[in-house]
């Protein structure tokens, strides 16, 4: 986890020169710059798959053999002009996410920002990549989460989108279906990366959480990895509108 914000665009990789058009799989990961979208990627990359990855930031140790350009997902027109550049695709991964603390949530600003990110974000790319997804049969995979399901005292914004993240999982794959293009999600659990630090490092808080995963630990971005993996690949060729658990058995106990 170390991630910092890029300080300028001149930092991005020149994406645009590669020519994705040629390769056989291809994948965008949206919030692919850290954790859990940055293992998305990096599972795919050595899956054989040719990954672009967008984001608000990346890890500062990040791998220069996978691209990585800037992108605001609240801004429609930036996501438009990245989805042009993508005649045809063959994953999507829409990992893009942001939690507001010290109630942030319960103020109309902070709960318009999360579901800006986390909901209408998804939604956007979503439609946005729909037809390059179509030309080859391809797969999304949302990140939705286990406060999807679970009432949240503190974030009503972050359950509020993910619980929605769901939803529109399950529009997208009815009307995306005749289209030959799945749509699924994950639903982490616990898992380590700087979105859950807090909660980690509150030792009262992070014991209480360990204690109440059957399968005894934290996940790591790589958990949740291989599922999306799974997820877009011909493996998962009759999945649509499915939302898998990885959460170490937590929403179980
Ligand atoms: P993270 O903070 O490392 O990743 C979030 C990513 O979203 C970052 O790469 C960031 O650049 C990107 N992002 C934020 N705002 C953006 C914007 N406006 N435009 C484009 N990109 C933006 O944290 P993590 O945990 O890897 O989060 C990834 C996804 O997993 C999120 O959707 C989060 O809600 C979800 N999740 C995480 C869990 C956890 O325990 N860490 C549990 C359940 C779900």
């Amino acid at each position: 986890m170390n991630a910092g914000p890029i300080a300028s665009r001149e930092q991005d990789t020149d994406w645009t020169r590669k020519d994705f058009m040629n390769e056989s799989r291809v994948a965008v990961v949206i919030g692919g710059g850290t954790g859990i979208g940055r293992a998305c990627a990096e599972v795919l990359v050595e899956r054989g798959w040719s990954v672009c990855c967008f984001g608000r930031d990346r890890d500062t140790d990040w791998p220069e053999v996978i691209p990585f350009a800037q992108l605001d997902v609240t801004d429609d027109a930036a996501l438009a002009a990245v989805a042009a550049k993508f005649p045809r695709l063959d994953a999507l991964v829409n990992s893009a996410g942001i939690i507001l603390h010290e109630g942030q949530e319960f103020e109309g600003d902070g709960f318009r920002r999360v579901i800006d990110v986390n909901l209408i974000g998804t939604e956007r790319a979503s439609v946005l990549f729909r037809d390059a997804l179509a030309t080859h049969g391809g797969a999304i995979v949302n990140v939705a989460s286990v406060w999807s399901s679970f009432g949240s005292a503190r974030n009503p914004a972050y359950s509020a989108s993910k619980g929605a993240v769901v939803s529109l999982t399950r529009s997208h794959a009815v009307a995306f279906a005749p289209l030959g293009v799945r749509v699924n999600a994950v639903a982490p659990g616990w898992i380590e990366t700087r979105l859950s630090e807090r909660a980690r490092t509150d030792p009262a808080r992070s014991s209480a959480i360990t204690q109440r995963i059957p399968m005894g630990r934290w996940g790591e971005p790589r958990d949740v990895g291989d599922v999306v993996a799974f997820l877009v690949s011909e493996e998962s060729r009759y999945v649509t509108g499915a939302v898998i658990p990885v959460d170490g058995g937590y929403c179980i106990a």
